[in-house]
């Protein structure tokens, strides 16, 4: 099958990263360096890279700063050799934050998913202590703190999805520590008069990762696709990236929770069906949709920086091309069928 996009690591990275327009005007408005913390996972290189190249269109001067642990050391390395500076620091030592510049605008994208059921412990530490120590330490500048629609109750699936005003809900040990991140983080804002925005994600997707790349493979394998959580939100990673820089413009004390997605719900049964169309061969299926599910309306995101420009056939056409190349994947699965609230 015909690759029209780029197959290296390097190359996908650049191209995932392309800054449009308004964020290069939104930076032209920015002032200060920029701070990433936990920048070593699956998004923290997209926002970085996007960051660098919307300073460099917009003509302003400032320094992008990656931190996270580099467990991963090939990211640290992507990342000097576009010109954004690494710090290597455990969050978690706050010996090793205090170390840590104050810094104008501040994104916070630390956290821990998988493996909770194992050891949950480690999971409260990472998303309620660590954030503790970081927004005890950045008494000043504004941040972007990266939350997750699972921190709604289940929506109905014929319904328009959880707003901001929900109430929050506590499902599962993984859900419910992610409700204390943004719990710590909204009592340091205020105490501080610290302005912060929490960016509610639901499933960035890219052409290595994200429910799309779990469900290309598994049609393509002639594995069955479960059907029990029968609808998700999407974004295209470089469209929750562009967001994200927007939001720093909406922090707010007491934060201002927004809803990151794209504009409809999708039927996984229709996305499979689509992939295996393209693919050339039949999806396989298990279990019922249920009749609620992890559900978000962004339309408040939409009306302030538009409706993602990258829709589900573009992004399906784009995961199946990848995935049919045999070129490189994360190996991180989503668990996105996960209805127990454990990973
Ligand atoms: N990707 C999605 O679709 C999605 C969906 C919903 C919500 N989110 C939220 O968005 C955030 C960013 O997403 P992501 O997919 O990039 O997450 P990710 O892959 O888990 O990346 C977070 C990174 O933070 C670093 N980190 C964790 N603990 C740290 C510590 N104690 N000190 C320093 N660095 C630490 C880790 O890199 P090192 O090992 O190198 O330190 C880790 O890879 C997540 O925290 C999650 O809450 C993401």
């Amino acid at each position: 099958m015909e690759l029209p996009f780029p197959e290296e690591n390097a190359q996908i990275d650049r191209w995932l990263a392309q800054p449009p327009d308004h964020v290069i005007e939104a930076v032209k408005n920015h002032s200060g360096d920029y701070l990433i913390l936990g920048v070593g996972g699956k998004m923290g290189t997209s926002l970085a890279l996007m960051l660098e190249e919307a300073i460099r269109r917009s003509g302003r001067t400032a320094t992008v700063t990656g931190v996270s642990r580099f467990s991963r050391p090939e990211v640290r390395a992507a990342l000097e050799e576009q010109g954004v500076k690494a710090l290597a620091c455990d969050l978690a030592d706050p010996a090793d934050v205090a170390k840590l510049p104050a810094t104008a605008n501040i994104f916070f994208l630390a956290g821990q998913k998988f493996g909770t059921t194992g050891a949950p412990e480690v999971t409260w530490v990472q998303n309620t202590i660590v954030p503790g120590i970081v927004a005890r330490h950045f008494t000043s500048g504004r941040l972007v703190v990266f939350s997750t629609g699972c921190v709604y109750p289940f929506a109905a699936t014929d319904g328009p999805g959880c707003d901001e005003a929900t109430p929050l809900a506590c499902q599962g040990e993984y859900a419910s520590s992610c409700v204390g991140r943004e719990r710590v983080f909204t009592h340091y804002a205020k105490l501080h008069d610290v302005p912060v925005c929490l960016y509610r994600l639901n499933y960035a997707c890219e052409l290595r990762y994200g429910v799309l790349v779990d469900i290309a493979t598994r049609v393509r394998a002639g594995e069955p696709i479960d059907l029990a959580t029968g609808h998700v939100n999407l974004i295209w990673q470089t469209d929750a990236v562009a967001h994200a820089i927007r939001c720093l413009e909406i922090a707010a004390t007491p934060p201002a929770p927004i809803n990151i997605t794209g504009p409809t719900k999708l039927a996984v049964r229709d996305i499979a069906e689509k992939f295996a169309t393209i693919l050339g061969t039949t999806a396989n299926f298990t279990g019922e949709p249920a009749g609620t599910a992890w559900l978000s309306d962004a339309g408040r995101s939409h009306s302030l920086w538009g409706v993602p420009p990258h829709d589900l056939d573009w992004m399906i056409d784009a995961v199946a091309r990848h995935v049919a190349a045999g070129a490189p994947l994360l190996g991180k699965p989503t668990h996105f069928e996960t209805r127990d609230g454990k990973f």
